[in-house]
């Protein structure tokens, strides 16, 4: 049965798969989800159909037929992406619609990828999986889910694979072209290195940019890319 965003958000509504409340959505966790479903709602693709720039860049990291996982993956620019090179790619997002609609995307373009509806607080981050992982502007969390949410990508990860980070900085308050524009969700190079204790870091730099994703992340930006490396 195909799902019309509509029916998809008021069936996410009825089960009690939401009810896990994400403490930094203003007005809990449904509230957040509802907004994303709207957004994603929406005719186009609101961060583009072009995979993120530092993915790219980072694509030469990864080893032929890598398993990756992508956290909270949007509308599949990313998971399409990486599976086009090759890779082997599982992918969730909390919201059905986008879900459905990096599904639909997958088909166009003839991938295959394992795509399922879940929140990060619901997800099982089973241990040794995947060689790396994209975290790419996952700034839904609070503070009180970030150890939770860092820790748990950190376990899915095999030895040696990779942790793949972008997000934003506290001076993108600044700018405010893209993000969730509350500082206390923004990274500092310092808490990425206390919520990865173990992390050999690759790459860790704050800097700036132009980001041209969709309509949501668009022009100067201040951001950090981070890449981890699970010893
Ligand atoms: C800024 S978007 C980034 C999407 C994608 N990573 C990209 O780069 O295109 C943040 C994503 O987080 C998802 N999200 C929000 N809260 C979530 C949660 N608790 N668990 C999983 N995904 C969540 C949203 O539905 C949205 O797709």
């Amino acid at each position: 049965m195909r799902h019309t965003p509509a029916t998809l958000i008021a069936q996410q509504h009825m089960t009690g798969k939401l009810s896990d409340m994400t403490p930094s959505a203003p007005h809990g966790f449904n509230d957040a989800l509802v907004q994303w479903n709207e957004r994603f709602s929406r005719p186009g693709y609101l961060f583009g159909l072009e995979p993120n720039a530092f993915l790219v860049r980072q694509g030469a990291r990864l080893a032929r037929s890598s398993r990756v996982l992508c956290v909270a993956d949007g509308e599949g620019r990313n998971s399409t992406w990486l599976a086009a090179q090759g890779h082997v790619v599982s992918a969730f997002d909390v919201s059905s619609v986008a879900v459905e609609k990096a599904r639909t995307l997958a088909g166009q373009r003839g991938l295959a990828i394992d795509y399922q509806v879940a929140g990060v607080d619901t997800w099982e981050w089973e241990a040794q999986q995947y060689d790396a992982v994209a975290a790419i502007f996952i700034q839904f969390a609070s503070p009180a889910q970030r150890p939770a949410l860092f820790a748990g990508m950190w376990r899915t990860l095999k030895s040696g694979g990779l942790l793949l980070i972008q997000g934003y900085t506290p001076k993108q308050l600044e700018y405010g072209t893209g993000g969730p524009g509350r500082l206390e969700h923004l990274y500092t190079a310092e808490m990425l290195r206390e919520l990865l204790p173990e992390a050999q870091w690759l790459e860790l730099a704050e800097h700036e940019a132009e980001l041209a994703e969709g309509s949501a992340h668009r022009g100067r930006s201040a951001l950090i890319d981070a890449v981890a490396r699970k010893p």
